[in-house]
């Protein structure tokens, strides 16, 4: 069967076994080809099948050896259907490390969910005993409260008043305004609710209470904060009070850990393209003006490139962990140059429909986002029957 990319608004329906793996591999060499990182041996990543979180179950195993347990939600293959692909890259990621005699498992279902936490600890339990990092990298629109049954959706709008500015359609180029309306009460709760430090606080109470944390054990969430451009609905939108709340968990959580010597720390990480990146209007535009201007100085970064540097140039530089005055680490800091966002800034009040493709890095953007699905990846031969490539190992 040859599989190709079937589009439908902002996402995929198809996925490409052979790309998935091949993406991982790309990322496992990349890990390699920076050397050794003295850091985690055991490590638990949540939400370790696709963007910053399979970049840090990649860092941890090819960085420091590390044996790993992978959670996340996604989609076997079926008759006729592809997978999701961050079950391809999961399944790609075990074969690797395996391969490399490392120790790689996966449970793959709702990680808010109290079942799916005890499946984890009991695996931890088992074969492990107990875990010293723990990456929480969950990205998801909707979580059902495992103690209320609510199920609570997030909304990116923003918060007060209509939002109106420029945008791209990253398909076909074409530049134009929008007005997004401001949030009611309740988005703000539900937003918050999914995408706050709720579930990670629960994570972390759970599997203390279980004595599977090891001393001095490290969790990290993952924040984003962008510039004054993309405030109205970013950062000070609906989202940015989950991050908020995320932002002031990791303070909580550090209490919690006290007697084990613990700590939560909130990496701030670059704008990148993902699936839900690409599903927030205005963002495509910032990102695609952001990847040319990064390129053009020479301090572009992808998911891989930006949790190596974590790991290697923050968590496991020896010493304290640097942090900006609200606590956090912050991976963002070439994005958030101001000689960056000055020309970023420039080029936004000039980008039309007519210029983007030149001014902008559409084909940059386009080009990362069909590789999400294992499209486009160089070193593939997609005439090739894609069936009799895949190596799927089972996943749990
Ligand atoms: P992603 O969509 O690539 O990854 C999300 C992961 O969560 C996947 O492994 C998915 O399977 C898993 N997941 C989703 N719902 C789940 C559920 N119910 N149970 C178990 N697993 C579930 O997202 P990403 O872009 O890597 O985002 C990860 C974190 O990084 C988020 O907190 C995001 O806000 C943050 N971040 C993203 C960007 C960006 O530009 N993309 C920038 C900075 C920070
Ligand atoms: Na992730």
């Amino acid at each position: 069967m040859i599989i190709e990319p079937r589009m439908r608004g902002f996402i995929c329906l198809t996925a490409h076994p052979k790309g998935a793996e091949q993406s991982v591999k790309n990322q496992i060499e990349y890990v390699k080809s920076k050397g050794k990182i003295d850091g985690a041996k055991k490590v638990l990543v949540i939400g370790a099948s696709t963007g910053f979180g399979l970049a840090s179950r990649i860092t941890s195993a090819f960085g420091s050896d590390a044996a790993t347990i992978g959670v996340f939600f996604e989609k076997p293959p079926m008759e006729g259907k592809t997978a999701s692909p961050g079950w391809y890259n999961s399944a790609a990621f075990e074969a690797e490390a395996h391969k490399a005699g490392l120790y790689a498992k996966s449970i793959n279902g709702d990680a808010f969910s109290n079942e799916v936490k005890d499946q984890t600890i009991e695996l931890i339990k088992k074969d492990l005993g107990q875990v010293d990092l723990i990456i929480y990298s969950l990205a998801s629109p909707v979580r059902t409260n495992p103690v209320t049954g609510i199920t609570h959706r997030s909304v990116l709008k923003p918060i007060g008043s209509t939002f109106s500015n420029k945008t791209v359609d990253f398909h076909t180029g074409k530049v134009s305004e929008i007005s997004i309306e401001p949030s009611k009460e309740d988005d703000i709760e539900n937003t918050v609710a999914v995408m706050g430090g709720e579930d990670w606080a629960m994570w972390m109470e759970a599997m203390k209470k279980a004595g599977v944390l090891a001393p001095g054990a490290v969790t990290v969430a993952y924040s984003y904060i962008g510039p004054s451009l993309t405030e109205p609905v970013y950062r000070k939108g609906t989202i940015g009070r989950a991050k908020d709340h995320l932002e002031a968990t990791a303070f909580s959580i550090t209490d919690s850990l006290k007697d084990i010597d613990g700590k939560a720390y909130v990496s701030v990480n670059k704008a990148l393209v993902t699936q839900a990146s690409s599903a927030i209007p205005v963002i495509p535009l910032y990102i695609s003006l952001l990847y040319k201007v990064m390129k053009e100085e020479g301090v572009h970064e992808g998911t891989i490139e930006q949790i190596q540097r974590l790991y290697q140039q923050r968590l496991y530089a020896g010493g304290e962990v640097p942090t900006d005055e609200k606590g956090r680490i912050r991976i963002d800091d070439w994005e958030m140059r101001d000689d960056i966002q000055q020309k970023v800034a420039e080029l936004w009040e000039k980008a039309t429909t007519e210029n983007l493709s030149e001014i902008g890095d559409l084909e940059g953007y386009r080009k990362d986002f069909y590789n999400l699905f294992g499209f486009d990846i160089k070193g593939v031969d997609y005439n090739a029957d894609a069936n009799e490539m895949v190596a799927v190992e089972s996943i749990k």
